[in-house]
């Protein structure tokens, strides 16, 4: 059944403390609560039955102020508990049952690795007891757990260690009492064999904190990169947003099984391992940025997520996209900020821009859903960050820092809505921000389409901008947004100071050369007067807004705007343009049955990126690199994933084949003896050495396959090695399947490593590849309860090997349907993300499509669909 936004209504009852008591066991848990309720008084709902949020809970007993209710007096229909009459205030004793050992939906309390763990968020905590389980609900928490002192040593919850107890049968006890009210999303439990690495942080106004990441013993060795990145987000919070924490302890927990990357329980956040460990030897450059960002993101949740928290789940982007935008500009803090908006630029035009275009297309702050945990998306997320920088820009950098003070003050300890940020936002700096709002409420990609007049007569340059949006379900025609259009004007000697006739814009650089265009109207027209040549315009800087802009260069202006543009965003785009056209090329080429020849001025632009050593490495090698099939997919209608993917393939090997002289010796002059570093300086040369190594191996020849053999036997770091036995893996090498083994045999005790062998295979785009993952899915490895594993095998398959996942057969098709059918039973979470590429189906050709199709139809089939299963798949099918 369908939630709606529009029906909230405020909570009718409150719960001002929460205590509760866990006895962990072998086969069963026993949970009891003592809630103190009262009616909400904002509620005016006298009389209201209490309704409580449970599921797959034995239900033990249930009293009153002590006295035990009868069958009668209680009700339960779906996942509601309904108590008919209760008091005006009462405290509420419930007993259950819980069986965490069979919890295979890693949501609730449930066993990873030997060890007790919880995910509440969103809804979970009702399968751990019954409950008021929704975010406006905030509760001070007391937690005693009792559980065997041998097998589960460290027991953890939120708040502060009030007492320790060893009782005499063998077990022990302790009691944390947190003194911040939260909702139960933010509850959690751990009991384990645990060991720790221990630091502290001294915060601005003095306090010490204690800092413990919690991992099994063989870790220990793997969380200094975790404990520093902590470290740098306490101070980055308190220089940047002056946000200081708030307890004396913060507790970081790593587990195996996890649906997600991490989650911001209060003061015991608990991650995924492959978000927490790190070292040199098995983590990828990737590996630790992502550790980085993650440590980072769900500490600052401690303001933007935890301290002012969301009335609903239609709010989640208040807490998501703000957190997503403050752990961006962490990193870009702490590495290269250029490289880290290309990055993010290039997921949300992947991943976010075919949400946006598919079946499942949503505003920021969705108005319905069936099943919550299906929102966790790319445009929850990522868009909702880039809404967040939108108002950064918009107001610049100081006003917004006072509405992000002014926000947190205002709401300290509330449940509160994505318009209460906007209006602290709006009260803070006077800027205006109705319009604005859309945002928020439309979902769709919003295009730009921009061209330019230059009138020498006048000495005027004139930008004419319209904008559209296409329909999404349920919401067919869109008001026009307020976009943000960060514009520079490009001279033969450098950017042109900006003079724009009659409208007014936020100057931005210094010199005024820069400006933010405030794009309202669905066309509307930016005159630059002083203009005494004909520019090239440098558009949508810094990928000012989520935005498809459209202008009509030259290639001449592109290969300008590419060597010589001070915006790196905008250099690395136009390399992208030049890119496709390249590749537009090529499919003609290739479907005429002729050679792929890329043109010589593009070759030109490519060699000079390589040979000068002056350059930052990371962004000539993303430069180098030609937009991914993932975002071809966006760009062409319908996608022909077969000869985008060939002519793509034969374009790379011209490159690497005109150049490759300029690509060994940009090779050979990365290769370094330094010892490991995750900066930015080293991880930018590793990754232009690794992206020349895969175009040599394009071509081969037997050199090409020595270096990648040294390579992958001789380096030292992981990102080297996986870089070797990647290109190695996607070549005709016959050392191949030793070069696996090999791996296999020397990393067989690591998981998290295993992962990347898995990975490897199954984003191989050559001929095969699904049976090898067939194969793979029963290897000893392979265990289909564990989601790092699922996403690194069948994830990874059907979402970024797109060559095999489409094959013609439909084999990839059916396989995929397969696994979503399996998975929906043990853990409906995974089921439904693993199930996103088949949703995509009205892209392809009429064949694909059909066969997508079925395989949908097969599923929705299915009897006992999970609501997450069923959301995806029935809204796929429907007509939009
Ligand atoms: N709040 C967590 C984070 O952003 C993610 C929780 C995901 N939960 C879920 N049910 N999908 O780090
Ligand atoms: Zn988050």
């Amino acid at each position: 059944s369908t939630i709606y936004l529009s029906d909230y209504q405020v909570p009718a009852y409150l719960i001002d403390t929460t205590e509760l008591a866990f006895e962990l066991g072998e086969d069963s848990s026993l949970v009891t609560s003592l809630l103190h309720i009262r009616r909400n008084p904002a509620a005016n709902q006298l009389g209201a039955a209490l309704v409580l949020h449970g599921t797959e809970l034995e239900l033990l007993s249930l009293a009153i102020d002590g006295r035990v209710l009868t069958a009668s007096e209680w009700s339960q229909s779906g996942e509601q508990l309904v108590i008919a009459d209760v008091p005006e205030a009462f405290v509420l004793r419930c007993e259950t049952r819980i069986r965490p050992q069979e919890n295979t939906s890693l949501e609730g309390l449930y066993k990873s690795s030997g060890m007790f763990c919880t995910q509440c968020e969103a809804e979970g905590f009702r399968k751990i007891t019954y409950y008021l389980d929704r975010p406006d609900v905030m509760s001070v928490f007391t937690v005693e757990i009792t559980a065997d002192a041998q097998r589960y040593p460290v027991l953890l919850s939120n708040g502060n260690l009030v007492a320790t107890e060893t009782l005499t049968d063998g077990r022990h006890k302790t009691v944390w009492q947190d003194p911040f009210p939260k909702p139960a999303y933010l509850f959690a439990l751990v009991a384990g064999k645990l060991s720790c690495v221990s630091d502290s942080f001294r915060t601005m106004n003095g306090r010490d904190v204690d800092l413990k990441i919690y991992v099994e013993d063989k870790d220990l060795d793997k969380c200094d990169h975790a404990m520093a990145s902590l470290k740098n987000a306490m101070r980055w919070d308190e220089e940047v947003y002056g946000r200081e924490y708030d307890l004396d302890i913060f507790n970081i927990v790593a587990v195996d099984d996890f649906n997600m990357g991490a989650m911001e329980n209060k003061s015991l956040n608990i991650f995924n391992t492959s978000c927490v460990l790190a070292k040199p030897e098995t983590t990828t450059d990737a590996g630790f940025q992502r550790v980085e960002g993650v440590v980072a993101h769900e500490y600052f949740h401690n303001w933007s997520g935890n301290r002012v928290t969301c009335r609903d789940w239609f709010q989640l982007s208040l807490k998501e996209g703000f957190t997503v935008f403050r752990d961006s500009e962490f990193s870009a803090d702490m590495g290269s900020p250029t490289v880290k908006r290309v990055e993010d630029v290039t997921l949300l035009r992947t991943a976010q821009f075919a949400e946006d275009a598919g079946p499942m297309a949503h505003p920021i702050r969705p108005d319905s859903f069936i099943e919550i945990s299906n929102f966790y998306t790319v445009t929850v997320y990522e868009k909702g960050a880039e809404v967040v920088r939108m108002i950064h820009t918009l107001l610049g950098p100081d006003a917004f820092r006072k509405g992000s003070d002014l926000y947190f003050e205002r709401h300290d300890g509330q449940a509160v809505t994505c318009e209460d940020f906007v209006l602290a936002m709006e009260a803070a700096s006077g800027v205006d921000l109705s319009q604005f709002r859309n945002w928020y409420s439309q979902a769709g990609t919003p295009k730009l389409s921009v061209s330019g007049d230059y009138d020498a007569e006048q000495q005027s340059y004139t930008l004419n901008v319209s904008q559209s949006c296409p329909a999404t379900p349920g919401q067919s025609s869109k008001a026009p947004f307020h976009i943000p259009l960060k514009v520079a004007l490009l001279g033969e000697a450098g950017q042109l100071p900006l003079q724009l006739l009659g409208e007014s814009a936020n100057v931005e650089s210094a010199d005024n050369t820069e400006m933010v265009l405030n794009v309202t109207e669905q066309t509307q027209s930016f005159t630059f007067t002083g203009i005494n040549e004909l520019p090239v315009p440098s558009l949508l800087r810094g990928f000012s807004a989520p935005v498809k802009l459209d202008f009509d260069y030259s290639r001449e202006q592109l290969l300008r705007l590419m060597r010589g543009d001070s915006d790196g965003f905008c250099r690395w785009d136009a390399s992208q343009q030049l890119g496709l056209a390249e590749i537009k090329r090529a499919l003609a080429d290739v479907a005429a049955g002729q050679n792929v020849a890329p043109d010589a001025a593009y070759l030109a632009a490519c060699r000079d990126l390589l040979s000068d050593g002056s350059l930052d490495g990371a962004m000539v090698a993303m430069m180098l690199q030609l937009p991914s099939e993932a975002y071809l997919a966006e760009i062409f209608h319908p996608v022909d994933v077969l000869a985008i993917h060939h002519a793509r393939e034969a374009l790379r090997l011209a490159i690497a084949t005109a150049l490759q002289l300029e690509l060994l010796d940009c090779y050979n002059r990365c290769c370094s003896d330094a010892p490991y570093a995750a900066d930015a300086e080293q991880i930018a040369q590793r990754s232009l050495k690794n992206t020349a190594l895969a175009y040599l191996m394009l071509l081969d020849n037997e050199s090409a396959r020595e270096l990648a053999t040294a390579q992958f036997e001789n380096s030292e770091n992981m990102t080297d090695r996986l870089a070797a036995l990647n290109a190695l893996v996607n070549s005709a090498a016959p050392y191949k399947a030793k070069a696996l083994q090999s791996f296999y045999q020397n990393w067989q005790h690591e998981p998290l490593v295993i992962n990347q062998w898995f990975q490897v295979q199954a984003m191989c785009r050559l001929p095969g590849s699904l049976e090898t993952v067939q194969g793979l899915m029963n290897h000893p490895a392979f265990d289909i309860r564990n989601p790092n594993k699922v996403r690194a095998l069948i994830g990874a398959f059907c979402g970024q090997n797109g060559v095999n996942f489409h094959r013609e057969d439909g084999a990839g098709y059916r396989f995929l349907g397969d696994q979503v059918i399996i998975l929906n039973r043990s853990n409906p979470q995974i089921a439904s993300r693993l199930l996103v590429p088949l949703t995509k189906w009205r892209k392809y050709l009429p064949a694909a499509q059909q066969l997508m199709c079925a395989e949908l139809q097969r599923i929705l089939a299915e009897p006992d669909l999970s609501s997450d299963v069923y959301e995806v798949v029935s809204k796929s099918l429907q007509d939009y």
